[in-house]
Parts: C-alpha cells; structure tokens; sequence
C-alpha cells in the first residue's frame, strides 16, 4: 500500500472523521510504532506500520466488507437524485471507499443487504451459475397450502413465463387471512419473491432478507444499522467457490 496521511488512513476505517482523528492524536490515544503520534499530517504504509488507537491494533485489509439491516424507504444503489440509497446509511468515511451492494433488494424490502468494494466477491456471489441461496421471511396477504410448496419445490412458471429454479417455502404460521413464510432462492429475478407468492394467490405484505449464503443477517443489528463483518464471516464469503 502507499503512503498515506495519518488522518487518512484512520478515517477510511470508517471509525472515526478526521477532526475526530485529530482529537485522539491530540490526546495521545494514537501510537505509531508503539510512540504516541505527533501529527496527523504525517505520512505512513500501513504494510510496514503499526498503527494503534486506544491499543487496539489496526488492520488496513485491501477490501472492506459491510453487513447492513436495510430499512424499507432506501434504495439499493449507489446513487439516485431523488431518494435516499443504502450510501446514506454509511458515515461519511465508508462512504468514500466506493462500496456498492451486492444485489438488490427493493425499496421496500428489509433486511441482509451486503456491502463491499470487492468486484470479484460481489460476482461470485451474483453469478447465476453458483444458485448462492438467499432466505427470505414474508408476511403474505393470503395462506399458501402444501400444495405451493410442492410448486415451488418444482420450479414456479411466473406469468410472464419465466421458470423459475426450484425453491423452498416453509409455511411457519397463519390466521386463516395472512400468512408468514419463509422462502429460500436460488437465484435473485426482478421482484422474484413477490411474484412468485403472487402467481399463487398471495401477495407479499412485508419482505425481509435473512441471509445470503453463508452470511446472516445479525439479529443484534438494528434495522438501518450497519457494522463489519466478522472476519469468520468475511472467511465464509471468501471461501465461497
Ligand atoms: N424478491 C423480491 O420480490 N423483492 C426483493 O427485494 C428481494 C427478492
């Protein structure tokens, strides 16, 4: 890696701005080589330097890789004029790193949403060739029957005539109305979910991504939150063939 200002370089770990950089080299918090740094403006590799806040050593990996529990009401993208995207739930530090989603979920959609500067990752995880299985938990205006598990197991055919691999729905309860399930793909189509409980009568009320993957949504992250992942769980990523 190239020399970077000390500021920099702590700020693109998304912790912390640079004034609050400023703070913690002002307060000695901040040890270079094991010495307090003195400036923020001085340059350093950080392959060949070690960088410490509070004694928590710091790593600068190539890539970084981002779980975030999407709320309804943002877009997953990385820009748009009108309405917010899942950029604006990042500080501003991540947010210059470039990351982009990997997949889409709709506007309307909660959930497991990953986030990464890594092409290569990001294609393996998408590429229809490796059927990477996605879980998702629906509120359905209507109940599916023994019978739509049976379809789904089979390969829905989508009104616009589209087959769809062979999925998994697992009816997990019902008030004789409405009904909750869980889904799991193998393949990510426009809208898939919600057209398929459709074609069988149900709509969707609620959609919310579980997991992708190895990867699972954290049930301690709060809905916008966001946090690194794990690095068990970047391992289970980056293991994916
Ligand atoms: N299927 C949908 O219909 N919507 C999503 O956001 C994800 C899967």
């Amino acid at each position: 890696m190239a020399q970077m200002r000390l500021d920099k370089l702590l700020s693109s770990t998304g912790r912390w701005s640079r004034r609050e950089v400023r703070q913690l080299v002002r307060e000695g918090r901040v040890l270079v080589d094991g010495r307090p740094a003195a400036a923020t403006d001085e340059k350093y590799d950080p392959e060949h330097t070690m960088l410490q806040v509070d004694g928590e050593r710091l790593s600068f990996a190539e890539h970084c890789y981002v779980m975030l529990h999407k709320p309804a009401g943002v877009l997953s993208a990385t820009e748009d004029r009108r309405a917010a995207t899942v950029l604006d739930l990042l500080p501003l530090e991540l947010r210059k790193r470039e990351l982009f989603p990997v997949g889409r979920l709709d506007k309307d959609t909660e959930g497991l949403l990953l986030l990464t500067d890594d092409g290569p990752l990001a294609h393996r995880l998408l590429s229809p060739r490796r059927h990477v299985d996605k879980v998702y938990y629906a509120r359905l205006d209507g109940v599916l029957t023994e019978e739509d598990c049976t379809a789904f197991a089979a390969g829905l055919v989508l009104e616009d005539g589209y087959s769809c691999l062979p999925a998994r729905l697992e009816r997990l309860a019902d008030d004789g109305v409405q009904s909750e399930v869980l889904i799991t793909l193998h393949e990510g189509k426009f809208h898939q979910v919600k057209r398929m409980t459709a074609s069988r009568g149900a709509p969707v009320l609620y959609l919310k991504r579980l997991s992708m993957g190895p990867l699972r949504l954290d049930p301690a992250l709060e809905c916008g939150k966001w946090r690194y992942l794990t690095k068990e769980e970047e391992d289970a990523l980056l293991s994916l063939q």
